[in-house]
Order: structure tokens, then C-alpha cells, then sequence
């Protein structure tokens, strides 16, 4: 247990916030509003914790976390029961933003029965809001919809096609391939989803498809017309050891911080510095008294006495 976590402590409590809870309609209604939706992934407490006050409307538990938290190379190994011990973590720090977990591959590329049967799981055992699904699957889109689960739809470059793609390449580059977008953009919407991740694609191409749309795009490498903006929290603050995608933006270096933390511990134990006495805990001055009076008193217990 850490010991700065006091249980009870409200301090400051997401339960305080003075922001409305955000919902899947609430994102449809800031897009009527020309408002733009700040969406984050998030994979554990603290961090979630973090996003969530700092008022992002949108916690993605991303299946990116296969690559950013597992060590995987791609995102296509990460499981159901992975993913939903990880949105159980978010649930559990997340209480204004809307939570959507990714279905990870595999488990909704079956028949639209199975989709929906793992999809439930994401609602039921781990306290998610909505799911998140890769690739124009109409069919699954309506079959959640019409299971009371709200999808959010990705398009464009989707990283659980990485082997199809050749690799993580910018899509919808043609004329022809923009309108096969743009169609795919409307079918997932005309089939329920009240959202669409669009990743990878050329800015132009993501503002036409956001102008068509009712629903809100949410852009990732898709330029500034989206509705609203995602991006990795790994990428963000520099936990990814690697150079960041042209569309990344790093806001701080959590890295940096955490190497040097840990650095600085490392030396203060080697060299005695911490803990300091005021780091340590103490006798009550009777009972030190007392020890130090009979030192004997309880056989073969040896009393250490400062030089
Ligand atoms: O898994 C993920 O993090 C995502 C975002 C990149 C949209 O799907």
C-alpha cells in the first residue's frame, strides 16, 4: 500500500468536479456546438486519474496499450481479459469523462453475435460507456446499437490491419479512396455509431468527412478540422522510447522526470542519504528511557544503542 494514498481522502476527488458528467450525447451536442472534444487514452489509476481532472472529455482505454504498457510490436496480441482488467483500473479514477475501451483483435472480427457478447463484457464487468471498433463494420455497428452498446468507429489507417496495410501508412492519399472513406464514414453513422476515430489520413480528407457528418470525428494524424483531437498519453508525455509520428505532440517529459527520479534515489541509497532520521519513525522517549535503562530486560533481545 502506498502510504500517500489515505483512504477516504477527497482531497481532490474527481466526485468535486464542478463539470458535468460527459456522454456519447453530450459529444454529439458539443460537435452542434462547434465545441471541440479533447480525448486521451489512459491505461491505469493514476494516470486515468490524471486525465480525467484535467477535464479531457474522452478516456480511450486504447488497445495501443499492447505496444505502450506490454512491450508488445504491434497492437494485435493484447486480449479481452487484458483489456478489461485495464478499463476496471480506468473506471475505477475516471468520473466526468466518457470511458470507451477498445475491442481488441480478434474478438469482434467473428460473427456480429460474438462482437456484441464480448462488447457486453466491456459494459458489464469492467464499466466502460461505449466500445471502440476498427474498420467499416456496419453490420457490428447496428447489432451494438440495437444491443444498447454505444460504438465509437475508427477509420483510416487501423493499426489491428497492420499486416493488410504493409505497415502503419497515411490512407484515403486518392480520389477514389477518400470517397470509399467518406462512404464508409456514413454507413457506420447511418448504423449507429455516435463517434468516429479517423487516423492517418490527409487533413483534407478528414475535413471533408467531418463536414458530412452529424457525429463528431475525432482525429488522430488527421489534421485540425476534426471535431475533436486523440493522441496516445504515452506519445504526449515521452514514455515511448522512440521518436514520435510527425502528428505527435510532446506537452512534457515524463521520461526525463522519471529517469532522474529514479536515478537520484538509486544514488541517496547507495550512499546512505535516505531515508534521513526525519524519514524514519521513533520511540516514544518513556519507552527509550526505558529500554535504555534495562537493556537486558527481555532475554535475547539485544538493544542497539546510538554511539
Ligand atoms: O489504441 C489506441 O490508442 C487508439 C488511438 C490511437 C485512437 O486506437
Amino acid at each position: 500500500m502506498s502510504f500517500t494514498q489515505i483512504p477516504g481522502d477527497t482531497g481532490s476527488s474527481p466526485a468535486a468536479t464542478p463539470f458535468p458528467k460527459v456522454t456519447m450525447p453530450a459529444l454529439a451536442e458539443m460537435k452542434r456546438q462547434g465545441k471541440p472534444i479533447s480525448a486521451l487514452t489512459a491505461y491505469d489509476y493514476a494516470t486515468a486519474r490524471l486525465v480525467d481532472e484535467a477535464g479531457i472529455d474522452l478516456v480511450l482505454v486504447g488497445d495501443s496499450l499492447a505496444m505502450v504498457v506490454l512491450g508488445h510490436d504491434n497492437t494485435l496480441a493484447v486480449t479481452v481479459d487484458e483489456m478489461l482488467h485495464h478499463t476496471r483500473a480506468v473506471r475505477r479514477a475516471v468520473r466526468r469523462a466518457l470511458v470507451v475501451a477498445d475491442m481488441p483483435f480478434g474478438s469482434y472480427h467473428g460473427t456480429a453475435a460474438e462482437g456484441v457478447a464480448n462488447a457486453v463484457r466491456f459494459l458489464k464487468e469492467a464499466g466502460a460507456e461505449a466500445v471502440k471498433i476498427e474498420g467499416p463494420r456496419v453490420d457490428l455497428v447496428r447489432a451494438l446499437t440495437e444491443a444498447e452498446i454505444p460504438v465509437v468507429g475508427h477509420l483510416g489507417l487501423t493499426p489491428q490491419s497492420v499486416h493488410r496495410m504493409g505497415g502503419y501508412r497515411v490512407q484515403a492519399r486518392t480520389a477514389d479512396t477518400v470517397q470509399q472513406l467518406k462512404a464508409d464514414a456514413l454507413a457506420i453513422a447511418g448504423a449507429g455509431a455516435g463517434a468516429i476515430v479517423l487516423e492517418g489520413v490527409p487533413r483534407e480528407a478528414a475535413a471533408a468527412i467531418t463536414a458530412e457528418l452529424a457525429i463528431p470525428t475525432i482525429g488522430i494524424g488527421a489534421g485540425p478540422d476534426c471535431d475533436g483531437q486523440i493522441l496516445v498519453f504515452h506519445d504526449l508525455v515521452n514514455l515511448t522510447f522512440a521518436p514520435p509520428a510527425k502528428f505527435v505532440r510532446r506537452y512534457g517529459d515524463a521520461g526525463a522526470l522519471i529517469r532522474s527520479a529514479v536515478e537520484h534515489y538509486r544514488e541517496d541509497v547507495e550512499h546512505r542519504v535516505f531515508p534521513s532520521d526525519e524519514e524514519s519513525y521513533h520511540l516514544s522517549a518513556p519507552v527509550r528511557q526505558a529500554l535504555d535503562a534495562k537493556p537486558d530486560a527481555v532475554p535475547g533481545v539485544r538493544v542497539l544503542r546510538k554511539a
